[in-house]
């Protein structure tokens, strides 16, 4: 059974992965300092798998604890969710966020590099698109980006194409586009610490009376009834993306890969108008909203191209709009408070 270390496993799309590689016949170690998670989700996942799951509590930034890490442990791979997202934050707090998903990034490559694991896949996202000149965006668009978070993505992007390039190591940097939805126990969930930033979890807070409307920043997009469009991705689908791409690794062991960036996206652009109608029409809940004026450094749409995943990964999103509505309310309504609840 090949052993995978999964740092920020504790996360949303982390805690939904461990079920993934278990189910695949993978055994995931966690390395996570939970700095935004709870140990609650691993528990959760442990009833869901039934099995109990290695946790190590640690910071990528310590280097000694990675390093005793890599000496206990013999990984095949290493699946990076370890880093901070907040955008808002990543404005006002430029270097938490370079060192944290820079610098821990560095050294987590360097004792991996020590410890002959030449095998990763980072968790990129769409955002190193910036504002896409064609759409649907195929991997060899041009990237940019418009705040520091999306730097960090960009910049652990180069470092590793370089790697790469004078190196043995296999880097899949799978770019995520908008990741909904929770499993369907609705035991583990996405579970922001504030006001949430982004769109569905400040939806289902609405809906489930936590926060009192939504505001629609800006109908004046050309789009199609103005409002911003996105690629909304279950994160069942998303998770699953990542055992193919562990897959596809193992396939080509001893084989180089290099560098290769992967869209994971529907392929489908969704208005916010459209999902909030679909998230009414799938759970009969009201959600309030008011139009607003845009926010800056939003792009009107942005959705994937798929053909590569399809081709190199063999992987394809599977579940709707509606699923993911059905399966955030499902988490939601059981867990008002998140992992508080
Ligand atoms: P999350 O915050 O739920 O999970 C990240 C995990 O990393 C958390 O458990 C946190 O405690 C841990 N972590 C952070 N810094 C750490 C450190 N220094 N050492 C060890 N652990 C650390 O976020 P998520 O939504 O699950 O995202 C996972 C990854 O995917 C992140 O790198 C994020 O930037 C990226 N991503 C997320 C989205 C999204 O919309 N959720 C989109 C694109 C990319
Ligand atoms: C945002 C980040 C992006 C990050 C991604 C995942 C910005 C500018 N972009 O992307 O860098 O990778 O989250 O964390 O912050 N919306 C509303 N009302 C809300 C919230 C969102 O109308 O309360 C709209 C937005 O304007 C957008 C859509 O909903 O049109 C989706 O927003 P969001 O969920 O924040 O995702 P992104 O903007 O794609």
């Amino acid at each position: 059974m090949k052993k995978i270390l999964v740092t920020g496993g504790a996360g949303y799309i982390g805690s939904h992965t461990l079920i993934e590689l278990i189910k695949a016949g993978f055994e995931p170690v966690v390395y996570d300092n939970l700095s935004n998670s709870s140990p609650i989700a691993i528990e959760r996942v442990e009833k869901i798998v039934g099995q109990q799951i290695s946790f190590i509590k640690g910071d990528i930034l310590d280097v000694e604890l990675l390093k005793q890490t890599f000496k206990e442990h013999n990984f095949f791979a290493v699946i990076h969710f370890a880093g901070l997202k907040a955008v808002g934050e990543s404005v006002s707090k430029p270097l938490k966020y370079y060192e944290n998903n820079v610098t821990g990034t560095i050294n987590l490559l360097n004792v991996m590099q020590e410890f002959a694991c030449q095998n990763i896949i980072f968790s990129s996202s769409a955002t190193v698109y910036g504002n896409p000149e064609t759409l649907p965006i195929t991997e060899t668009a041009k990237r940019s980006c418009t705040n520091p978070y999306g730097q960090t993505k960009l910049t652990v992007e180069y470092i590793l194409e370089d790697l790469c390039k004078s190196s043995q190591f296999n880097a899949i940097s799978l770019r995520y586009f908008n990741p909904i939805g929770a499993y369907e126990t609705g035991t583990i969930g996405e579970d922001p610490n504030d006001i949430p930033n982004n769109l569905m979890p400040y939806i289902s807070q609405v809906a489930v009376g936590k926060l009192e409307k939504l505001s629609v920043f800006g109908d004046d997009y050309d789009t199609v009834d103005g409002t911003g469009v996105r690629d909304y991705i279950h994160v069942v689908d998303l998770s699953k993306g990542h055992v193919k791409a562990l897959e596809y690794l193992v396939t080509k062991d001893g084989e180089k890969v290099g560098f290769d960036p992967v869209n994971l996206g529907t392929g489908n652009g969704t208005s916010v108008l459209e999902l909030v109608n679909a998230f009414i029409g799938a759970t009969g809940q009201a959600v309030p909203y008011v139009m607003t004026g845009r926010r800056a450094g939003d792009v009107a749409s942005c959705y994937a191209s798929c053909d590569k995943a399809k081709t190199v990964l063999n992987w394809t999103a599977e579940f709707d709009i509606k699923r993911a509505c059905v399966d955030t309310w499902r988490w939601q309504s059981h867990n008002p408070n998140g992992y508080k609840s």
